[in-house]
């Protein structure tokens, strides 16, 4: 119990955290995209999954990490979904450190992705969610509750954010992003129009690739968003039924008394 009481505040705080950025967020710069798993029913598309994934490897991974995603997770039902026989091929991509051997080997599916490759690149495991673009939790949440928090939409407007500007401060190179909280940001715009090749012939305009990758990232922060949406919908269905019983149960049991005193 207590447990769950200090989990519930961390992710409050955690949440907290995400509001506190969003006023931070340049305003207007990130803008509502319609994610096939937004809204109470939404749920993630596999296949724009695997696309993202495909980025993150070919791309985001020279630099990002995802420490927090085991592998194996890639094969999960409600993710990408990939066919057990990929993720072993595609573990093999990577080298993990193994403290037993004292070396680096190839990872395997049990192993999580590898961490950040550069010092100062942020792990990406849970950035779709630690950082909100809009709607953050304050008010009543309608906002949040229909639209999210935007962590996705913050990921796009990172990607797609930058005016081409550059400048050299204390010896490294900041490029303007309209979206990044202060304007310059250290992450050279690592994406271009058909920088990746899809297999199933999706658009693979800058724009696009953003959107898959941060579809992709939005997984790893939230892997059971789908089952959690289903679970969700039944609580709300079995409460209304069993509101509705009580109240009939109610009225049934006070019947004989009500009215007794009434002229
Ligand atoms: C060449 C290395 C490199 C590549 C490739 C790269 N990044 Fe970055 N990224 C960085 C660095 C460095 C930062 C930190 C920037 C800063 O704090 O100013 C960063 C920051 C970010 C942030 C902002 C985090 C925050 O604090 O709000 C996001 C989101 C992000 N990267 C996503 C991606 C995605 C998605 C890809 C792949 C499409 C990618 N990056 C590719 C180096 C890279």
């Amino acid at each position: 119990m207590l447990r769950t009481i200090a989990l519930t505040a961390a992710i409050a705080l955690g949440l907290g955290s995400g509001a506190a950025f969003a006023a931070k967020v340049p305003a207007g710069a990130v803008t509502n995209i319609d994610f096939p798993f937004d809204g109470i029913f939404g749920s993630f598309d596999k296949n724009q999954l695997q696309r993202g994934l495909q980025v993150y490897t070919e791309v985001c991974a020279a630099c990002h990490g995802l420490k927090y995603v085991p592998i194996r997770t890639l094969a999960d039902k409600g993710g990408p979904e990939l066919p057990e026989d990929q993720v072993r091929a595609y573990a093999k991509f990577y080298e993990v450190f193994d403290a037993d051997l004292d070396d680096f080997r190839e990872a395997k599916p049990t192993d999580n992705f590898p961490a950040s490759q550069l010092e100062n690149a942020p792990d990406l495991s849970l950035i779709a969610k630690a950082r909100a673009g809009f709607s953050g939790p304050y008010g009543l949440g309608i906002n949040q509750f229909i639209n999210g928090i935007g962590g996705a939409e913050y990921v796009v407007a990172i990607l797609n954010g930058y005016t081409g500007k550059e400048k050299e401060e204390a010896g490294a190179t900041l490029y303007e992003n309209i979206a990044f909280p202060g304007g310059w940001i250290a992450m050279a715009p690592p994406l271009d129009d058909d920088l990746v090749e899809y297999a199933d012939g999706s658009p693979t305009e800058a724009k696009y690739l953003a959107e898959d990758t941060a579809a992709f990232l939005m997984w790893t922060a939230e892997p059971h968003l789908n089952g959690r949406k289903r679970v969700g919908f039944l609580a709300v269905i079995f409460l209304s039924v069993l509101a509705s019983l009580l109240y009939l149960t109610n009225k049934r049991i006070w019947a004989p008394h009500k009215g007794k005193y009434s002229a």
